[in-house]
């Protein structure tokens, strides 16, 4: 059914219906997809606390008490714990979690849940608070700047700003998922951990991206607001005038990534994460100059996008995992943005657009922004986010 002819309360039903078959329901969270991605992940179940939040159902507050629920004596917030079985990666010396962190959304999710009148437990707040405190602590640089120490703390595990460490498959031509995809595990070898287990550093990759700065700082942002707490909003204003002035780049109009270990000049690669400093700068032009780009058809314009590469850019696959296809939790990002700079009319696209895809893709993880075919897990619970962008407006 065409997204258009489909009421609003069928959307929420289906949502409503998809996280259920998805809901474990002794432990309090959904699998982002049973059969690919048996486990908890962060950011995944933040969003899906968003979502139960926006469908007025109470799961919003125990999702979110279970990502807390994991976190390390330190205060890291792992980004996976794991369910029945152990992932067939190492990912550190942990036996039920990961040692890794991820964006932390748990900041923005707590902010929604209060604005619609679900209290998360008081326990669950000060974990945010404390998961929040330890990446200032123990992953920031001087130049007041977070670092990640493996590209699945990012986030956006293939992205082409991660080439330039030598990870293969930097072409069109010699893109090969799985052999990405070992590189990676590869790299949990040069990670060294805290005494709790939280990775702290690794040889050969440590960088600054600017998405994952940008999440933190509007995390921190969100949880200030939640909480009324002016250290907070400190901190995310710092973090955010640090990516002002050492990660704006004025050739893209978009912010890049430095990076600390390894690297090299793929870090200013035109990427859709690189306009999320508009999520948190104070500077309008610059927010303006990035987020115009999201309808340009050269940059990240496409017609079930925007495309998570700018289109011109050569390392552009619109079918690729990270590496141009569209993401809907991203969608839901920009879309925040958007609002946040009064681009009201941009947003209603974004979010008609995202819908159109979400329904078109089978609810996909993500989708080829210029078809928009489903690509990856189908469903994903993520791309429920639909209904907090379309549905209650
Ligand atoms: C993939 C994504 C990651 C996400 C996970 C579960 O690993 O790269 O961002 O959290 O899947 O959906």
């Amino acid at each position: 059914m065409a997204a258009d002819r489909q009421s609003d309360a069928d959307l929420r039903r289906h949502v409503l219906a998809m996280l259920e078959r998805h809901w474990d329901a002794d432990r309090g969270f959904c699998e982002p997809n049973p059969a690919m991605y048996p486990h908890l992940w962060l950011w995944d179940s933040c969003f899906h606390a968003v979502v139960w939040a926006h469908l007025g159902d109470g799961r919003a507050a125990r999702e979110l008490a279970a990502v807390l629920d994991g976190q390390l004596p330190g205060g890291l917030v792992p980004h996976m714990q794991y369910g029945g079985t152990r992932p067939d990666t190492w990912l550190g010396p942990l036996q039920t979690t990961s040692s890794l962190a991820q964006p932390p959304m748990f900041g923005h999710a707590v902010k929604v849940l209060l604005a619609r009148g679900i209290a998360p437990p008081a326990r669950t707040i000060a974990r945010a608070e404390r998961g929040l405190a330890w990446l200032w602590s123990k992953r920031r640089t001087e130049l007041d700047l977070l670092y990640v120490v493996h590209p699945w703390e990012a986030g956006n595990d293939h992205s082409p700003r991660w080439d330039g460490w030598g990870a293969p498959g930097r072409t069109r031509a010699d893109y090969d998922r799985a052999a990405r995809t070992a590189w990676n595990k590869d790299r949990m070898a040069d990670v060294s951990f805290h005494d709790d287990g939280a990775a702290g550093w690794s040889s050969t990759f440590v960088a600054c991206p600017a998405g994952f700065n940008a999440y933190v700082a509007f995390n921190l942002a969100e949880l200030a607001v939640a909480l009324d707490n002016p250290v907070l909003t400190e901190r995310a204003g710092r973090i955010a005038a640090a990516m002002d002035e050492h990660l704006w780049d004025a050739e893209q109009n978009l912010w890049s990534d430095l990076a600390l270990v390894g690297g090299g000049p793929r870090v200013t690669t035109p990427i859709s994460d690189g306009i999320m400093g508009a999520l948190v700068t104070k500077d309008a032009a610059r927010a303006d100059a990035a987020l115009l780009q999201l309808e340009l058809t050269d940059r990240f314009g496409a017609p079930f996008g925007p495309t998570n590469v700018a289109r011109s850019d050569p390392s552009y696959e619109p079918r690729m995992y990270w590496r141009g296809a569209a993401w809907p939790h991203l969608n839901y990002l920009l879309w925040l943005a958007l609002r946040r700079w009064r681009r009201l009319d941009e947003a209603a696209a974004l979010a008609r657009r995202t819908r159109e895809a979400a329904v078109r893709s089978g609810w996909a993880e993500y989708w080829d922004p210029e078809t928009g075919q489903g690509l990856g897990a189908i469903p994903q619970s993520w791309t429920g986010l639909v209904v907090a962008m379309t549905t209650d407006r």
